[in-house]
C-alpha cells in the first residue's frame, strides 16, 4: 500500500497495469503463469483461496477446471470490481480486504495461493498462519514473489528498462521504496531463507522452488528470451502442510470467511 491508498487504486494504474500485462512476452504470462499453473497441478474438486487475487484470471479458470470453490481477497476497490465482473456467473466470491486483516474458516481450502501480492505485505507470519488454519490435513500452498534478487534493490530500476541489475543490501531486509506506473510504491524484500523460514516456523513443508528459468518455446522474441536469461524475475514456492502440530494456531478464534 502507499500511504493508506491500495497501490493500484491510484489514478491510472489499472490502465498501465492491464496495458503492461497485454504486451506480448509480458514476464507474467511467459515466465510465472506456467510455473504457477504447472505447481498448481490439477484443479479439480479443490477449495481455492486466492489472496491478492487481482482480476481474478486465475479464479475463473480454475472454476472451468472444476475447482469446487474460489475465494478471492482484493485490497484494491478497482480490482474487486474487475474481479466481481469477471466472476459473474460464477460461484466464485471476491471480498474487498487486505491480505493482514484475513481471518480464515478452519479448513475452509485445501489449496491457497497468491501471486505477485505479497511483496506488498510487511509482516507474513500472521498471515502464514492464517494459511495454515485455512487449509484441511495435507492442504497445499502456491505462491509467487518476485524474485529476491530483484527486491533487494530498485535502483537500476529507476534508471529504465534494464540492461544490468543490481543486487544490493541483500541481507537487510525490509520495504523498498520506488516509483512505478507513475506512483511511488512500497515493497517489501526477504531473502530466500527469510520465505523458507516463514512456511516452515508456521508449520509447512517444502514441496518445491523455480526460480522462472525461461522456456524459449513460450517467448515470441528471441532478444526478449535472452534478456530473461540474464537473471531470474519471479521466485514460485510449493509447500504443504506439515502433518506435525507446531505451527498451527487456535481454531477457535473468530473467522470471516
Ligand atoms: C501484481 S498484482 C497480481 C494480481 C493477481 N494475483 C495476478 O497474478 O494476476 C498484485 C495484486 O495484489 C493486490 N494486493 C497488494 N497488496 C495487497 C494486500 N495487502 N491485501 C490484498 N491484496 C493486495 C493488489 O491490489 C493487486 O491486485
Amino acid at each position: 500500500m502507499t500511504e493508506g491508498k491500495p497501490f493500484y487504486d491510484n489514478p491510472g494504474v489499472q490502465e498501465q497495469y492491464f496495458a503492461h500485462r497485454a504486451r506480448p512476452d509480458n514476464p507474467n504470462d511467459v515466465l510465472e503463469r506456467p510455473l504457477f499453473l504447472e505447481l498448481v497441478g490439477n484443479l479439480g474438486n479443490l477449495d481455492i483461496v486466492d489472496l491478492g487475487c487481482g482480476d481474478a484470471s486465475f479464479g475463473k479458470e480454475a472454476l472451468l477446471q472444476g475447482a469446487r470453490s474460489y475465494t478471492g481477497i482484493e485490497v484494491s476497490r478497482a480490482m474487486v470490481d474487475i474481479a466481481q465482473q469477471k466472476l459473474i456467473e460464477t460461484s466464485g466470491k471476491i471480498y474487498h480486504e487486505g491480505i493482514e486483516t484475513w481471518r480464515s474458516q478452519a479448513g475452509q481450502a485445501n489449496l491457497v495461493t497468491s501471486r505477485l501480492a505479497l511483496n506488498y505485505v510487511e509482516n507474513l507470519e500472521p498471515v502464514f498462519q492464517q494459511v495454515n488454519r485455512a487449509l484441511r490435513p495435507s492442504g497445499r500452498v502456491v505462491i509467487s514473489v518476485e524474485h529476491p534478487v530483484i527486491t533487494s534493490s530498485f535502483e537500476s530500476l529507476a534508471r529504465g528498462r534494464r540492461t544490468t541489475w543490481l543486487v544490493d543490501n541483500y541481507f537487510k531486509p525490509g520495504p523498498r521504496f520506488h516509483t512505478w506506473l507513475g506512483h511511488k510504491v512500497t515493497k517489501y524484500h526477504r531473502t530466500l531463507e527469510e520465505y523458507l523460514d516463514l512456511f516452515t516456523n508456521a508449520g509447512f513443508e517444502l514441496e518445491r522452488i523455480r526460480e522462472s528459468c525461461p522456456k524459449k518455446e513460450n517467448f515470441l522474441c528471441e532478444e526478449e528470451y535472452e534478456r530473461r536469461s540474464r537473471i531470474p524475475l519471479f521466485l514460485l514456492i510449493a509447500v504443504r502442510k506439515s502433518q506435525e502440530l507446531h505451527g498451527t494456531i487456535r481454531t477457535d478464534s473468530p473467522a470471516n470467511h
